[in-house]
């Protein structure tokens, strides 16, 4: 396979879908929900769903592709050259704010990452990576991520997993943002970690994301030496759902130990 041109041609056609859905705001948008009504998707998750998958098949008909809105493959493994696609990574953000939304894709062969990107549609900030060759946010090499005490760093939270919930022991997380510098939330799973690569963000943590969340993003916080993991330290799945930190080095550990405890 020549990554290069498959990374050349990825770039393009995210702009692209970017420009696509820029240009979405001039039309009514159709907003719906789907497992709760807080759950939103609309008529443009769908369509650059589809758009996507319309040209990777005609130009990779062998590769597969793994999206949020179903319109894809049926994966049951990472076999084969994978591409998993989030259309939109903060639609609830698209629809009320108009901006903090991405679009994420990771490239994997034979469950290996090899092209990782992160699309800041409003922002027109690009964050990529091929596997070995370093990450970027535009045409800037990211540096290396040194790691930083607790107390110093800034952690991406969701403020529900500080209430009471069904998933982390709340009292520790409540300790974990009481220690911290401070906490930020933007509601884009792939901003955050992308945010995290560029050292905006010392940490991310999230009791339940999907494949398409993070594919693009681990490539990518892998190459600056980030660590991410599922809540048993374990590199995350993308298969299924599952709880979620990336953090500096150091720092995962730090938060993972002192922070971090599963409910039964
Ligand atoms: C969601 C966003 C959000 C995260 C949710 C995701 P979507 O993705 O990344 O920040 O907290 O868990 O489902 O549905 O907007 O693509
Ligand atoms: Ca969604
Ligand atoms: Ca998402
Ligand atoms: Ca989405």
């Amino acid at each position: 396979m020549n990554w290069q041109a498959v990374d050349r041609y990825a770039k393009s056609l995210i702009k692209e879908a970017g420009h696509k859905i820029r240009i979405s705001f001039f039309n009514k948008i159709h907003i719906d929900s789907k497992a709760d009504p807080n759950d939103l998707v609309t008529n443009i998750d769908r369509e650059i769903e589809q758009f996507f998958i319309s040209r990777i098949q005609r130009d990779f008909p062998t590769h597969k592709i793994f999206g949020e809105e179903g319109f894809g493959d049926n994966i049951v493994s990472l076999d084969g050259i994978i591409w998993i696609l989030d259309p939109i990574d903060g639609t609830m953000n698209f629809v009320h704010q108009k901006r903090n939304f991405a679009i994420s894709l990771g490239i994997y062969a034979e469950g290996v990452g090899m092209l990782g990107y992160i699309y800041d549609v409003m922002g027109d900030d690009f964050y990529h990576a091929a596997k070995g060759e370093g990450a970027y946010f535009n045409d800037e090499l990211l540096p290396e991520l040194e790691p930083t005490p607790i107390h110093e760093a800034i952690v991406g939270i969701n403020a529900r997993w500080v209430a009471p919930n069904r998933y982390v022991n709340n009292e520790k997380i409540m300790d974990l943002i009481t220690t911290c510098r401070g906490t930020r939330s933007y509601g884009s799973a792939a901003m955050e970690l992308s945010y995290v690569a560029s050292g905006r963000l010392d940490a991310y943590i999230s009791t339940r994301l999907s494949p398409w969340d993070i594919a693009g993003g681990i490539i990518i916080a892998q190459e600056v030496g980030a660590v991410a993991t599922n809540f048993n330290g374990d590199k995350p799945g993308l298969l299924s759902q599952e709880p979620f930190i990336v953090a500096r080095p150091g720092l995962h550990e730090q938060i993972l130990t002192n922070y971090i405890e599963m409910k039964k």
